[in-house]
C-alpha cells in the first residue's frame, strides 16, 4: 500500500498555534529575525531539532511510574543498565544528562592538549568539548559527501585512506577515533557496516580506542539493513549489536533514538578509564547510579532503546522523510541527496541564487518558512559553521549554506507533512522575491543561537 501509516495512534494531543502572516511577521520582528528566540508555542510545526522532541510511548509513561529516585542503588538504574548492555553490549554504562555531558567526561579523560581527533563529522557540541581540552578535531568525511546532488548509500562514512594517513603521520598523537552514526553534520547520511569494519581493524591496528557517537544508532542500522548487502535478513536489534560490537566505547544522547526527552551515556569496556570518568561524574553530573538523570528518565530510555529499533517504527519514520524529500525536490526545492534519518537539508544557495553568501541564503530561506507557514528550521550554513574576525571584521563562509529540517520521533502526521510540502512549493513560486538578511548584533561564538539580523528589503506579501 502507498499509504504511509503512524503504526500507532494518538492517546494524548497538544493543540498547535494557526497565526496568521502578519502575526508572524511581528513575532520575527520581535526574535530579531533569530528563529532560536520564537517563543515555541507560536509555532505551527516545529523542524527546528529531533533531539528531546520525540513524543513518549505508553509504555514509557508506565515506566516512569516505576522510576526509584534513591540516590544510590536504584533497580531503575539496573533496567537502564541492562537495556544499554543487552543493545550495546560494553561493560561500563554511565549515565548523563545529555549528550554533551558524556563528551565532555570523555575528552577530560582521553585528551590532552595538542592531540587530533578525527570523526566523519564532529557535530558541533563534539568539536567544541574536544577544543576545550585544547585538542583538534578533525572531520574526515567521505568524498562522495561532497557532492549534495549525487546520491550515494552510504555517504556518512568516513575516509578510510585519510584516516589510515592520519593514524600513520610521524608526530601525531590520535587518542581516540570518532565515527558519528548516522552523520548529523554530514546530512543525517548513514554509516556501512563495511566503512565500520575497516576503521575498526584500522584502529585495532594501532592500538588506539574506535568510540561511536551513537545519537541515531537505530536509523543508522535501518540504512544497513535496507541497503548493504548481507544484512535484509538481520533484525535491526542484531545490526545494531554488530555496530557496536566493533568499537570499544560510545558517547550518546538519548533525546535522539534514545526516545526520551532528556538523558545520554557513555560507554566503554576500559575499567581504568570507566573509574576515572566515574570519579569526573560524581563532580558535575552526580552518583554513578543516576548521572544527571532521574530514577524515571533511565526508566524511559530503558524502554526507548528497544522502541526506536522496532521494524515498522523505522520503516514510518524514513518513509515519511523519504515521502517529504521527494515531495519537496520534485517541487523544484534543491535538497541534499538522499534524505537523511532524521532530517531534509534543502540547498538554500542553489534555490536562492540572487542572495549572496554574505547575505545569508539559510538564514533568508528559513526565515521565509516561518513567515510563509509557520515552520520552523534551522539554518546549517555560513550563520552557524561562518566567523567573523572580531579584530578585521573578515567573515569566514561554510562550505554549504543548508537549511535543515528535522523530524521528531512519533510526533508529526502525515498531512503534517504534506502541509510542509505544500507549503515549500508555495515557497518555491515565490523564490525570486525572498530577500537576503543581514547581521545586526553577534556574539562572539555560537552567534547562530543569539544573533539578531534584519531582512535586506522589506518581504512582498505572499500572493494567495
Ligand atoms: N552528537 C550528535 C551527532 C548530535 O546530533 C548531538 C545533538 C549531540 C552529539 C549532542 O547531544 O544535545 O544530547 O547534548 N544534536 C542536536 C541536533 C542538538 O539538533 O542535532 P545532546
Amino acid at each position: 500500500m502507498r499509504t504511509i501509516i503512524e503504526p500507532f495512534r494518538i492517546k494524548s494531543v497538544e493543540p498547535i498555534p494557526v497565526t496568521t502572516v502578519e502575526e508572524r511577521e511581528s513575532l520575527l520582528v520581535r526574535a530579531g529575525y533569530n528563529l532560536f528566540r520564537l517563543p515555541s508555542d507560536a509555532i505551527l510545526i516545529d523542524l527546528l531539532t529531533d533531539s528531546g522532541t520525540g513524543a513518549m510511548s505508553a509504555r514509557q509513561w508506565a515506566a516512569i511510574m516505576q522510576g526509584d529516585e534513591s540516590y544510590a542503588g536504584s533497580p531503575s538504574f539496573r533496567r537502564f543498565e541492562a537495556a544499554v548492555q543487552d543493545i550495546f553490549g560494553f561493560r561500563h554504562v554511565i549515565p548523563t544528562h545529555q549528550g554533551r555531558a558524556a563528551e565532555r567526561i570523555l575528552a577530560a579523560t582521553l585528551l590532552a592538549p595538542g592531540d587530533v581527533v578525527p570523526n566523519n563529522t564532529h557535530f558541533d557540541t563534539t568539536r567544541a568539548n574536544i577544543e576545550a581540552v585544547g585538542a583538534i578535531a578533525v572531520d574526515l568525511p567521505s568524498p562522495q559527501s561532497r557532492d549534495l546532488e549525487k546520491a550515494h548509500p552510504f555517504k556518512g562514512n568516513i575516509d578510510v585512506d585519510a584516516l589510515r594517513a592520519l593514524l600513520e603521520k610521524p608526530l601525531t598523537r590520535v587518542p581516540i577515533v570518532f565515527v558519528t552514526v548516522t552523520n548529523n553534520g554530514g546530512g543525517g547520511q548513514p554509516v556501512s557496516m563495511a566503512n565500520l569494519e575497516a576503521v575498526s581493524s584500522l584502529c585495532r591496528e594501532h592500538g588506539v580506542p574506535f568510540y561511536l557517537d551513537a545519537c541515531r544508532f537505530a536509523e543508522n542500522a535501518f540504512f544497513i539493513q535496507r541497503r548493504e548487502p548481507g544484512y535484509s535478513g538481520l533484525p535491526l536489534l542484531e545490526i545494531a549489536r554488530r555496530m557496536f560490537a566493533l568499537s570499544d566505547g560510545c558517547t550518546m544522547s538519548a533525546k535522539k533514538d534514545g526516545m526520551a526527552n532528556i538523558g545520554g551515556f557513555l560507554c566503554t569496556n576500559d575499567d581504568a578509564v570507566a573509574r576515572q570518568e566515574r570519579e569526573l561524574l560524581i563532580l558535575t553530573e552526580g552518583f554513578p547510579t543516576y548521572g544527571g538523570l532521574a530514577g524515571r528518565d533511565l526508566e524511559a530510555i530503558a524502554v526507548g532503546l528497544y522502541e526506536a529499533l522496532d521494524l515498522s517504527y523505522q520503516e514510518y519514520r524514513h518513509a515519511s522523510l523519504q515521502y517529504l524529500g521527494d515531495g519537496i525536490a520534485a517541487a523544484g526545492m534543491p535538497i541534499l541527496q538522499p534524505p537523511g534519518g532524521h532530517a531534509i537539508y534543502l540547498d538554500a544557495a542553489r534555490f536562492l541564487p540572487q542572495v549572496p553568501r554574505h547575505e545569508y541564503p539559510g538564514q533568508a530561506l528559513a526565515i521565509e518558512l516561518f513567515r510563509h507557514a509557520g515552520i520552523r528550521s534551522v539554518e546549517i550554513g555560513s550563520v552557524m559553521m561562518g566567523r567573523r574576525d572580531p579584530q578585521t571584521g573578515e567573515e569566514r563562509f561554510a562550505e554549504h549554506e543548508l537549511v535543515r529540517l528535522a523530524i521528531p520521533r512519533r510526533v508529526y502526521t502525515q498531512s503534517h507533512i504534506d502541509y510542509v510540502v505544500e507549503a515549500i512549493a508555495e515557497i518555491v513560486r515565490r523564490r525570486d522575491q525572498i530577500p537576503g538578511v543581514r547581521i545586526v548584533e553577534q556574539p562572539a561564538a555560537l552567534r547562530h543561537f543569539s544573533a539578531v539580523f534584519e531582512p535586506l528589503k522589506a518581504p512582498v506579501a505572499a500572493s494567495a
